[in-house]
């Protein structure tokens, strides 16, 4: 495996604050060859709300995903880009032109060789983080109700992707985190077969790189809740008077009985001390059962864990709060307003909760909303600035 150099506080740079004006920043335009059921499209739009209508199978989710991927470099789907390129052909190309402070002019083509060529302003990039964030976007799908209701793995996925977005090098350092255990499992492995080996110091050399990297990353996640909590009870309340929210971190070692994280400051001596007391459990099930890749986020109302208790209408605002959590906080971050990519959501919501959204959203953030049926808009008294109907991947503007 890599060498690993770099001294995990060192590579990490929390963003401040933005302080300046917020930018806001629009797609004006989008180009699509050969990306998912798209062969060729060419798209305007405007600020505000741009409505996407078609039924199922069409290419809603598809358009929204080439805009995520605009803003990010990966799908919001599919954990390999190459699923985007058009099942005939042997490329994609995006083409998007974003205004931000001045225009900028977004090339990515993508061959089926993996290697993806970017260019920005006509000028070829080398790295993805050329483009990532020159126009960001956080996505809502009605998957995302496993935010909420699905396994840990989902609520320690979202706090990630998150610190992916806002911190310089978090990726490279999940990554390392996660190379970093796979050795450590292999030897548990191995050991399981030959106690001689426990007495290794190999194996004390991987337990304190392991504890080294998952510190920082308990840290960061743990200060990255500390900036969504405020927003999080504020956005709850907006929606559910008097919801009574709690939302925690919970380490792995504190599980079972759902207790939050304690001092962070102690967390290094807490994980050291959990990991050694663990290992006979880590060699009899051959993993490590301790640390951040087994931590989670807990979401109470009134107490209760809204996984198991809350009623779906509780779950549902759970989780479309989380996602607004995201979206301010990579405003507040990134110093502009992300856009919003609603797919086939608003049919979850009631007309109530719809228009609450809508005041929340204040016609600054673009909005892009998939949905299968006007009549999931109607009575929202939200002002359109294009409209979109989707049939097997062509595109035609439509007034509504
Ligand atoms: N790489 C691809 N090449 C061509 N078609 C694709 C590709 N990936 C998915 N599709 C097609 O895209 C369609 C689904 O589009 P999607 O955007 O998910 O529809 P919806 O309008 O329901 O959101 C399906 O018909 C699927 O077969
Ligand atoms: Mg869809």
């Amino acid at each position: 495996m890599d060498q690993i150099q770099i001294a995990p506080e060192a590579v990490l740079a929390v963003l401040p604050n933005a302080i300046s004006n917020f930018k806001i920043v629009f797609l004006k335009q989008i180009e699509l060859k050969n990306f998912r059921n798209y062969t060729d499209i060419n798209l305007s739009f405007e600020k505000g709300t741009i409505l996407i209508i078609g039924n199922n199978g069409q290419g809603k989710t598809n358009l929204l995903e080439s805009i995520y991927y605009l803003s990010s470099g990966k799908s919001h789907r599919s954990a390999s880009q190459l699923d985007l390129i058009n099942w005939d052909s042997d490329f994609f190309l995006v083409r998007a032109k974003v205004e931000d402070s001045n225009d900028k002019l977004i090339e990515l083509q993508l061959g089926s060789d993996n290697n993806l060529k970017i260019r920005v302003d006509k000028v070829y990039q080398k790295r993805k983080t050329d483009f990532i964030n020159i126009v960001p976007s956080v996505i809502f799908n009605p998957d995302d109700l496993n935010l909420v209701k699905g396994s840990p793995f989902y609520r320690r996925n979202y706090m990630d992707e998150i610190l992916e977005k806002v911190i310089k090098g978090y990726s490279k350092h999940r990554n390392q985190y996660g190379k970093i255990l796979n050795q450590r499992n292999s030897l548990l492995k191995s050991m399981s077969k030959d106690k001689k080996l426990l007495n290794s110091s190999t194996f004390d050399v991987w337990n304190e790189k392991l504890i080294k990297y998952g510190v920082s990353i308990i840290k960061y996640r743990e200060k990255m809740l500390n900036s969504i909590r405020g927003k999080f009870f504020e956005i709850i309340d907006y929606f559910f008077k008097n919801s009574n929210a709690e939302i925690d971190y919970i380490p792995s070692w504190y599980r079972k009985v759902q207790k939050p994280i304690g001092n962070i400051e102690n967390i290094k001596e807490e994980y050291e001390s959990h990991l050694k007391n663990n290992i006979e459990r880590d060699l009899k099930l051959r993993t490590t059962t301790i640390g951040p890749h087994r931590d989670d986020l807990f979401i109470r109302f009134g107490g209760k864990d809204v996984r198991t208790f809350g009623s779906q209408g509780q779950q549902r605002i759970a989780t479309l709060c989380l996602k607004l959590c995201e979206l301010f906080l990579l405003k507040e971050k990134l110093g502009k307003y992300p856009l919003f990519l609603l797919d086939d959501v608003l049919s979850e919501l009631d007309l109530k909760r719809k228009k609450l959204l809508i005041k929340l959203l204040e016609n600054k953030f673009q909005t892009f909303i998939t949905t299968t049926n006007t009549s999931y808009i109607e009575g929202l008294d939200m002002d359109i600035s294009k409209s979109y109907r989707v049939e097997n991947g062509r595109v035609q503007e439509i007034k509504i």
